[in-house]
């Protein structure tokens, strides 16, 4: 055991506790280094785990291939155990923590027998900046390790400012796989029928057994940074939400920040690193982040931003030098490639990478695979890993630790053929409403019904650490904190599709042009006309330049069916009723509006 690098006796204290419970072979102090970085790589090519990619074409990147039985979040396993089962809300699985935590404790008995303990500790949001908050995960995965350093900043510096009595977020993590004397390992261990990712708000604690992958393992991502730091935001009068953050910097030499929360592979990781079409490129975006946003008034009310991360957890399939080269470049180098296809040549390829796929490659199930087999060379949730620094269209203000200033709030989802491309709520409270009754159809990123329209309120379903209806209520009250600064805020459907089933919407760079008009709003540029939804742009209110779009084809994107639309708010009845008395009167109240101006 290597000596302990901190004086913090409550960190040393947990991890001698953990210690004496899982009874791994070996205990590691992660200091962050490269040369501990090269040595955990190392060990998981020596021991199967991983495959060291062509350092020609994929310089110290590794390809790794998960157990097929775990590929994404598993949301009927995650749970919210707050003392009151009403502290958690209808949309949250609960278990009393007591119980949890005895159920926990049996599973965890000496579950990192034959491995070892790796004792992580990370910053979310830049270290000593005021906004970040400190974790620490024990975990038995390497795999892991290696993955948190590239998410957050991770090591010394960490502990340096932790200090002896700083406080830290407890994440435990065990792949739940011991591993008896002379037993052989597998490359992916895991425990799929005994997966519990849970959360002890009260405590701020996370205990995670069982899968080893993306957000039920990475613990300072959705458990930490989403789902235990929503609950300390409302605490503390500031919001942790599923959003990307982006600078746009117009020709006029002004610059703005926007977020946006798009469900899960809904496009945020695209359109943070939106590249700007021919011909707009007087136009320049920066990227903050690609997946999560914590909101803090400034002193002025002023909503300042941080990504509480430090690089990309991205969805593969779909990403290509044409759809998003900044992610392309992003994981050019020094990234983790998680069940994706290996090329002949010690590449990675995936669907939607290159038009003409390879004559043949190794899928992400180690099968040889080529074109026409009938199957897709990666899973749909594979994903790549990547250092957001090596991304080029960064912002000078990434880690900048008092945030940049958000001047506007948009939400999105895939929805085929109802929502319009872009409109405008009229305030604070309708906007709070349009993000309470977000839908979109379903995605690969979470086991369950791929396709199926479902609810995902300001994108946080999953991810939401408390009640919704306390949480719509402290959307409310946020308006009240950031006053005459509070952001506008949006809705954006790049997924509507015409009667031929095609996209109307070109999307990609080309939604640029939304987010002009957007931008122009909040500075009094950009004109629209009244809506029942809010305000909308005319056709002669978006920037042109460079696309033929006719005004017809405009016509019908824009088109609101006061039918639909209204049955559409009325299916949120039976969600809201759900949420009882902490459903916020505020929001029916905006119902009402919305009913009325469909009539
Ligand atoms: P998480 O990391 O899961 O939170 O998701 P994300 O929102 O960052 O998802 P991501 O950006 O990786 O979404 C990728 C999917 O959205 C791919 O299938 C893309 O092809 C699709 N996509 C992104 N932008 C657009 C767009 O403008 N138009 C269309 N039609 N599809 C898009
Ligand atoms: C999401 O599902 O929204 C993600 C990927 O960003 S994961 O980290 O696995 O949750
Ligand atoms: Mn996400």
């Amino acid at each position: 055991m290597s000596v302990p690098p901190t004086a913090n006796q409550a960190l040393l204290d947990w991890v001698e506790e953990v210690r004496q419970l899982c009874r791994p072979d070996d205990v590691v102090w992660c200091d962050g280094s490269e040369a501990e970085d090269r040595r955990l790589r190392q060990l998981m090519i020596a021991s199967g785990s991983a495959i060291r990619l062509n350092e020609q074409k994929r310089p110290n990147c590794l390809l790794v291939r998960s157990d097929p039985r775990d590929v994404a979040r598993v949301e009927k396993r995650t749970f919210i155990c707050s003392q009151s089962k009403d502290d958690a809300g209808p949309t949250n699985n609960w278990e009393d923590p007591a119980v949890m935590k005895e159920k926990l404790h049996g599973l965890y008995e000496g579950c990192m027998t034959g491995r070892t303990m790796y004792v992580i500790p990370f910053s979310m949001g830049p270290v000593g900046s005021k906004i970040a908050r400190i974790g620490v995960e024990i975990t038995d995965s390497p795999y892991v390790a290696v993955n948190m350093r590239i998410m957050t900043r991770m090591g010394r510096p960490v502990l340096d400012a932790l200090g002896a009595d700083g406080f830290f977020v407890k994440c435990l993590h065990s792949v739940g796989s011991p591993l008896a004397a002379g037993q052989e390992d597998v490359p992916w261990p895991c425990n799929p029928d005994n997966t519990f990712i849970t959360h002890f708000p009260e405590e701020r604690l996370i205990m995670s057994y069982g899968s080893g992958y993306g957000g039920n393992a990475l613990l300072g991502k959705k458990c930490l940074a989403l789902r235990i730091a929503s609950a300390i935001g409302r605490d503390e009068g500031w919001m942790a939400e599923h959003m990307l953050i982006l600078g746009i910097e117009t020709p006029d030499g002004k610059k703005s920040y926007v977020t946006a929360a798009f469900p899960s592979a809904c496009g945020k990781t695209n359109f943070a690193m939106l590249v700007p079409p021919d011909a707009l490129k007087d136009c320049k975006i920066t990227t903050v982040g690609d997946d999560i946003a914590w909101i803090v008034p400034g002193p002025d009310g002023q909503p300042r931003g941080i990504n509480p991360e430090a690089g990309w957890f991205g969805v593969a399939p779909g990403t290509s030098y044409r759809t998003n080269p900044n992610a392309m470049e992003s994981c050019r180098k020094d990234s983790i490639f998680t069940n994706v296809a290996l090329t002949d040549d010690g590449d990675v390829w995936w669907e939607g990478m290159t038009e003409e796929p390879p004559g043949h490659l190794i899928s992400w199930l180690g099968e040889d695979w080529t074109p026409g087999c009938g199957k897709p060379s990666s899973h749909p949730n594979s994903r790549f890993t990547a250092p957001a620094k090596n991304c080029p269209s960064i912002d000078p203000q990434w880690e900048n630790p008092d945030g940049v200033p958000v001047d506007a709030i948009i939400f999105g989802g895939r929805r085929m053929n109802d929502i319009p491309l872009v409109f405008e709520t009229r305030d604070w409270n309708h906007g709070t409403f349009t993000g309470a009754t977000l839908s979109s159809e379903q995605t690969a990123a979470a086991e369950g019904k791929v396709g199926a329209l479902r609810r995902d309120p300001m994108a946080m379903l999953p991810f939401c650490g408390y009640h919704m209806g306390d949480y719509f209520r402290h959307w409310l009250d946020m308006g009240g904190k950031f006053g005459a600064k509070k952001p506008r805020i949006f809705h954006v459907n790049w997924f509507r599709k015409d009667g031929n089933g095609k996209f109307f919407w070109p999307g990609f760079g080309e939604n640029l042009r939304v987010l002009l008009w957007i931008i122009g709003r909040c500075r009094g540029t950009a004109d629209g006309r009244p809506s029942p939804l809010g305000v909308v742009p005319r056709h002669a209110d978006l920037d042109w330049r460079g696309l033929d779009y006719p005004e017809q084809r405009f016509e019908q994107l824009m088109a609101e069916n006061p039918v639909i639309l209204g049955e559409q708010v009325h299916s949120n009845d039976g969600f809201f009723a759900s949420l009882g008395e902490k459903f916020p009167a505020e929001l029916a109240a905006e119902e009402e509006k919305n009913l009325r101006a469909l009539a």
